[in-house]
């Protein structure tokens, strides 16, 4: 059935705010599949370091998580925001889930997302908007929006494939399935 890849970013990470979101994603009723902490090592063994030091490995992962932004202004930016902390990686199981799950983490922008949502209740910053050629010495801000959500289905199984591997899912019955999914058999 349809998954979402969902993490939390570094900063809803270095904010204590890994308890709160997982805890919406529980209460809300999709079933956990997935679940790591994930430090990207702080070595460069070759490729290009961004943002003074980080693995080609992992700068590898955020950039192909990110690959449809490859071309944007603030794709640097976006990389090495992914790659300054710790993160926590997650699949979430269920009908509907990548729609919902996007609906639960609120507008891109913080300051646009609506109040009930994760970005709109815990977060402040909206992404600054200067092109790179305004201001040519600086990154372009992407904010803090604290969590991401895949935006499609078939993104869903691309980014659960590239930050955990094939066959990483753990398969389970939630004993309270029946009290939270109605069947007819
Ligand atoms: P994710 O869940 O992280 O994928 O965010 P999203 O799906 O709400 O937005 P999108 O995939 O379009 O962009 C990914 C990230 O790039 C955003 O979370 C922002 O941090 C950043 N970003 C997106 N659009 C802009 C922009 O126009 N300017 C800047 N500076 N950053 C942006
Ligand atoms: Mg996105």
């Amino acid at each position: 059935s349809e998954i979402s890849y969902v993490m939390i970013k570094p900063d809803g990470v270095q904010r204590g705010l890994v308890g709160e979101i997982i805890g919406r994603f529980e209460r809300k009723g999709f079933k956990l599949v997935a679940l790591k902490l994930f430090q990207c090592p702080k070595q460069v063994s070759g490729g290009v370091a961004v943002g003074g030091g980080v693995c080609c490995n992992c700068l590898d992962i955020a950039e192909e998580h990110y690959k449809d932004l490859s071309s944007k202004p603030f794709f640097g930016a976006l990389v090495e925001y992914i790659l300054s902390g710790p993160v926590v990686c997650m699949v979430w199981e269920g009908a509907g889930v990548v729609k919902s799950a996007r609906k639960l983490i609120g507008a891109t922008n913080p300051l646009e997302a609506e109040p009930g949502t994760i970005r709109g209740d815990l977060a402040v910053q909206a992404r600054g908007r200067q092109p790179a050629w305004l201001c040519p010495l600086k990154w372009p801000l992407v904010g803090r929006n604290v969590v991401h959500g895949s935006d499609s289905a078939e993104n869903g199984e691309r980014e659960t494939a590239l930050w955990f591997g094939k066959d990483a899912l753990v398969s389970w019955e939630p004993a309270l399935a029946p009290w939270l999914i109605e069947s007819n058999e």
